[in-house]
């Protein structure tokens, strides 16, 4: 099949979607799929706060998870992404934030300040487009990162704006690891 190479990891994601809502939780997917559709009370408690087993990620992967009825991107970066993203100067980012829940709000968009503390290989973020809420392609853009088809914003590895309409970084979720497998969001 003639599938390009940027096309993979979104199918991907959306596989980890499919396997949740049938409820075969083994490949690190949570159960909230089925929960949502049984019982809205129960989902918006259950909602409140997700834990996600992330062992089966590996380096490249990502996956999508639903928090708050909003899909939320778990990427295990490559050493590549990593390095392009340390390698850009604040000056160069349109939005010089870091806009992470877990810092204060003034703090600098470092890509430092938008990985997970300790943990620089992954990227936690809510996936909605800062410009007017679509959902951006994972592995696609002019940097490497995400793409937001909708009027054409570009994300880079650490999931900053860099070129496009959208205002601001992804926003990055209250969240932690609580230990080297589970993060708990919310
Ligand atoms: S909604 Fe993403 S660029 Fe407009």
């Amino acid at each position: 099949m003639a599938h390009t190479h940027s096309a993979e990891p979104t199918r991907r994601d959306f596989l980890y979607l499919a396997t949740g809502a049938m409820g075969v939780v083994g490949a690190g997917a949570v159960a909230w799929p089925f929960i949502d559709q049984m019982n809205p009370d129960a989902s918006a408690l259950a909602l409140a706060s997700i834990e996600v087993d992330v062992s089966a990620v590996e380096v490249g992967q990502s996956i999508t998870v639903k928090w708050r009825g909003k899909p939320v991107f778990i990427r295990h970066r490559t050493e590549k992404e990593i390095e392009e993203a340390k390698a850009v100067p604040i000056s160069a980012l349109p939005d010089k934030l870091a806009r992470n829940s877990n810092l204060p709000d003034t703090a600098e968009a470092t890509d430092t300040n938008r990985a997970a503390e300790g943990k620089e290989p992954w990227l936690v973020m809510v996936g909605i487009c800062t410009h007017l809420g679509c959902v951006p392609i994972g592995d696609a853009g002019d940097f490497g990162g995400w793409f937001c088809p909708c009027h054409g914003s570009h994300y880079d590895t650490a999931g900053r704006i860099r070129v496009g309409p959208a205002p601001e970084n992804l926003l990055v979720p209250p969240y932690a690891f609580v230990d080297d497998a589970k993060i708990t969001i919310g």
